[in-house]
């Protein structure tokens, strides 16, 4: 399928679901929205640091990112944080900040799915959206979702395109802070995300959930399934119909028993050549080029989404330096072998 034509495929749907999507209009709106919530905290940090004497005022550049940080999480304060959330972030037994709340600014159009991917990712947006016509006939939406697949195939990225294209903010579980090597420290941190998110509109992102479990020395099929338990026990107990997007690198370290217990499971594989022509005329649309897209896939063969977007970035880069004005099939094939052999050299080869 054409990558137009998948784009537009998620984003129009019937007329009752195309009021929900939205517009750019509301889009900036909502940015301006919460730039407005943040400016009283970054002012108050800047004026802070305009009575500072200047030598007193030290990692400048570490401080005013620290102060974003801040403005834009709430974490340290009880500003509100964006669409609904107030209050703190929730916070480990060890202080750490749960979560991050972040703004998604990818969308579908910026994607190469598979078609059984796209239809899946459809059907859910549409679902959560007529939650309520549902409601009324007892059912729920999909909401616990599980993407599984290789590295830099586009997991994370669709978190983000579902939270996007939902307008919400996508909630970002700090995995690190959550893992405790103590089950009980984990499923209490757990709770309190939960908890946290089920009081606002939100995606929330556990994002290479596997590391649940990867902190333990003994770290195994076993542990890994203790802690997926606890999170998809919690999960069930989730009253809200928020979206819970659970992404894995490593698919084999998760049982069927695990698996059967998600809503869906969205398969990620590497792409095919049709796919990478598709993701190098995604990648380059904001580049002058000519190129022989099939001769071009079949170099790229074996690289992943985020190993071809690399070296249309290589080749985009040379280009500007060197001034030419658009770029050829050969600067994307020198480029891919340059970063195939560095690859290789790493001792990653791509085959
Ligand atoms: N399916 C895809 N379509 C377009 N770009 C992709 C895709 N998959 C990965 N990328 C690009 O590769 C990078 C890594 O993607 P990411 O979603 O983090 O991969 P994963 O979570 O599967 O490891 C991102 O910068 C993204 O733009
Ligand atoms: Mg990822």
């Amino acid at each position: 399928m054409a990558v137009r034509e998948q784009a537009e495929m998620l984003w129009m749907d019937e007329g009752e679901d195309q009021t929900g999507f939205m517009t750019a209009v509301e889009r900036s709106r909502r940015r301006r929205q919460l730039e407005a919530t943040q400016r009283p905290a970054l002012e108050q940090e800047r004026s802070t640091r305009r009575e500072q004497p200047a030598h007193q005022r030290s990692g400048t550049r570490d401080d005013l990112a620290a102060a974003l940080e801040r403005a834009a999480t709430g974490h340290g304060g009880a500003r509100p944080l964006s669409s609904g959330f107030t209050g703190p972030l929730p916070a480990s037994d060890e202080d750490v900040p749960l979560v991050h709340v972040v703004e998604a600014r990818v969308t579908f159009e910026d994607l190469v799915l598979t078609a059984e991917n796209t239809t899946l990712c459809r059907e859910i947006i549409r679902e959560y959206r007529n939650r309520g016509r549902l409601a009324a006939y007892g059912l729920r939406p999909r909401r616990r979702l599980l993407l599984a697949g290789p590295s830099g195939t586009g997991k994370t990225r669709t978190a983000e395109a579902l939270a996007s294209s939902l307008g919400l903010p996508l909630v970002r579980v700090n995995l690190s802070a959550v893992v405790s090597s103590y089950l009980g420290q984990t499923a209490r941190h757990l709770e309190r995300i939960l908890d946290f998110a089920s009081r606002s509109q939100c995606v929330v992102s556990f994002d290479e959930f596997d590391m649940l479990a990867a902190s333990r020395d003994d770290s195994d099929h076993g542990e890994m399934r203790r802690v997926a338990t606890v999170l998809l026990q919690q999960l069930e107990n989730y009253a809200s119909d928020n979206l819970v997007v659970a992404t894995t690198n490593h698919a084999d370290l998760l049982d069927e028993a695990i698996w059967r217990r998600f809503d869906e499971v969205l398969i990620y594989r590497m792409p095919t050549q049709k796919q990478i022509a598709q993701l190098v005329k995604i990648k380059l649309r904001r580049f002058e080029y000519k190129i022989n897209q099939e001769q071009v896939a079949q170099t790229m063969s074996g690289l992943s989404h985020a190993q071809v977007e690399a070296v249309c970035l290589d080749a985009m880069r040379a280009a500007v330096l060197s001034g030419a004005e658009l770029l050829t099939t050969e600067d994307l094939q020198s480029s891919t072998a340059a970063r195939k052999k560095r690859f290789r050299e790493a001792g990653k080869s791509l085959g």
